[in-house]
């Protein structure tokens, strides 16, 4: 096994609500390798949730933040550079809000009111990180940041509603910004593009167990958890990535580069046998 991978490294990790969501697992396994963070979350989050937890676990602050508040983010990447002593090395954007989708509005009926706001917490927020990041100097030369993202930025998926359009921004905005603070400050931006996971924000979508079910059956590997998300993320803040920039890294056992498997045909010829035509 490979050990203290991010020994001396520190980092902000946002978004562990409870111990489904896939910022718990990043935190623990960058823990277990030897990092020490900062976590953080929107007020109502850290009141739901059981962030308190995972902060005894492994040794961390929890510093309240709402990350469409750019007075939160420099409230939180200052403070976390007190008890850090210093600049950072590593942060974790895995944020994402659809009021359409929790509200089940389809997006064709889409309000977008709740549009805007899908925007801003789920991709906006992406770009406030890194703006507040880049003004304060917070991340050290060699740093990484990651955001999490879907394959509905590139493929149209029913029922991911506007979270799809939002997924797509976020992603450009790594590559935007990566371009920027690669060439000023050496600093790297990526997205994982992670398979369908059952977690809070994951199960609010429309048809959510069909689409496991199916990702899973179209991909060769299977589909991948939050551990393996959380190990690709390891790789990315850790220094055997250090040229890897501006990427989008399909951790999604192959179905993004899928058309149709086996076991997916299989299953469709199902409802043909048990639906004869009339
Ligand atoms: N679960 C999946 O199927 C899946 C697949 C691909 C990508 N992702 C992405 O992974 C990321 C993490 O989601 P998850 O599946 O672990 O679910 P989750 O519900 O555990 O995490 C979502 C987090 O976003 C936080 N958040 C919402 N509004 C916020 C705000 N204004 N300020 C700060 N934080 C806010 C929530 O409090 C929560 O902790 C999201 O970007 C999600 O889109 C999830």
């Amino acid at each position: 096994m490979i050990t203290n991978l991010l020994e001396g490294k520190k980092g902000i990790v946002f978004g562990a609500l409870n111990d489904k969501s896939i910022a718990w697992h990043v935190a623990e396994k960058a823990h277990a390798q030897g990092a020490r963070l900062v976590l953080t979350n929107a007020p109502v989050a850290i009141r739901m949730g059981t962030i308190g937890e995972l902060a005894e676990k492994t040794g961390s602050e929890v510093i309240t933040a709402d990350a469409t508040s750019m007075q939160d983010l420099e409230v939180l990447f200052n403070r976390s550079m007190e008890i850090f002593d210093g600049k950072f090395d590593f942060v974790l954007h895995s944020i994402g809000m659809s009021p359409n989708v929790r509200k089940g509005i389809p997006y064709a009926e889409s309000s977008y009111e709740n549009m805007l706001k899908t925007l801003d917490i789920s991709a906006l927020s992406f770009h406030r990180i890194l703006q507040t990041a880049y003004k304060l100097d917070a991340i050290k030369e060699w740093g990484s940041v990651v955001a999490l993202t879907y394959v509905a930025a590139q493929r149209t998926l029913a029922g991911y509603n506007d979270m799809g359009d939002a997924k797509a921004l976020l992603e450009s905005i790594a590559r935007s910004f990566g371009y920027i603070y690669g060439k000023d400050r050496h600093v790297r931006v990526n997205t994982i593009s992670q398979s369908p996971t059952a977690t809070t924000a994951g199960s609010g979508i429309a048809g959510f167990d069909s689409l496991v079910d199916f990702s899973d059956r179209m991909s060769p590997l299977g589909n991948a958890d939050a551990s393996d998300c959380a190990d690709v993320c390891i790789t990315l803040f850790s220094d055997l990535t250090k040229k890897v920039t501006m990427q989008n890294i399909f951790n999604d056992g192959g179905f993004s580069s899928m058309g149709m498997s086996e076991r997916a045909i299989e299953q469709y010829n199902k409802s043909f046998r048990e639906c004869p035509d009339k």
